[in-house]
């Protein structure tokens, strides 16, 4: 494409002035052997706005929910509390018929892995871990991030688990900058779980997200330094690390299609951000 031809990203500017620099960059990158993101990939400026801003609402719904989340209630009335919260801010809640997916949120509870579907016979009690994955769609775009609840006193076994968790995704979060490997994120994530004597799921991952819910790249938690996929300024994906007491083998709910838990029933437990890749560095957008 010419410099002075319209990009063709749909942003208005032209080429020369919008994906043209990362684009040539990329293509010297590989054909010295780099594996390297397709430009479509490469978010501009005004998808980025509109992606910040379905993240901001989806931390609002987050937040709604740590608010009212306690002992004694149902992953269903978790769902009614995203469903209409996510309306109320004038969001609609990604999973709902996604690929047939019957609720608005994924809570997934103890030995569940992830995908859990809310219920009225699930009950929260003292000493569970529950992960509540929240997907919000704002003027077409998509913010996808979960975090992870605790009731009461935990075992010494869940509190490690959703410490280290948490932590293994902030350190793959502070080696990312621009340029940087796809395989750094699934090689800190794993080496810090390893180190704790946990698993990692290595099938279900993390994913490109912004202007659909799942985009390419997919994003694994275990991974190689400097190997895979260069991530430039404008990539924006979700990591979202499943860790697991025992096993990382896992088996599919046969009646619904969609939960997936461990196959020891040994907990595991998930935080998912979502990120933009900078100039400079990188911007939780799930923040
Ligand atoms: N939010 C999930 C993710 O992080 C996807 C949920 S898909 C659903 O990728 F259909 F299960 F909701
Ligand atoms: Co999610
Ligand atoms: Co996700």
């Amino acid at each position: 494409m010419r410099s002075d031809e319209l990009c063709f990203c749909g942003s208005g500017l032209t080429y020369g002035e919008c994906h043209q620099a990362v684009t040539q960059r990329l293509w010297a990158m590989k054909a010295k052997g780099a594996i390297v993101p397709r430009p479509a990939l490469i978010k501009n400026k005004k998808q980025i706005e509109g992606i910040r801003e379905a993240c901001r609402i989806n931390s609002l719904v987050l937040d709604k929910v740590a608010e009212n989340i306690r002992v004694g209630m149902t992953t269903q009335d978790i769902d009614d509390i995203v469903d209409s919260y996510t309306r109320e801010l004038g969001g609609i809640p990604a999973p709902l018929n996604y690929e047939g997916f019957p609720k608005s949120v994924c809570t997934s509870v103890n030995e569940q892995i992830c995908h859990g579907i809310p219920s009225d016979k699930v009950v929260l009690r003292e000493g569970d871990i529950v992960n509540v994955d929240c997907t919000t769609i704002v003027n077409g775009y998509y913010g996808d991030a979960s975090r992870m609840f605790t009731f009461g006193k935990l075992s010494p076994a869940a509190e490690k688990l959703v410490r280290v968790t948490k932590e293994a995704v902030e350190l793959a979060i502070s080696h990312l900058e621009p340029w940087c490997h796809l395989g750094d994120i699934g090689y800190y994530i794993s080496r810090h779980a390893r180190e704790n004597g946990f698993s990692v799921v290595r099938e279900i991952g993390g994913h490109g997200c912004g202007l659909a819910m799942h985009e390419d790249p997919y994003v694994c938690h275990i991974g190689a330094l400097h190997k895979g996929m260069i991530l430039p300024p404008g990539m924006v994906f979700t990591i979202e690390p499943m860790l697991c007491e025992g096993t990382s083998r896992f088996v599919v709910n046969k009646r619904d299609g969609w939960q997936v838990s461990t196959a020891d029933g040994k907990l595991s437990a998930q935080v998912e951000h979502m990120v933009l890749i900078t100039e400079t560095g990188v911007e939780v957008l799930s923040k």
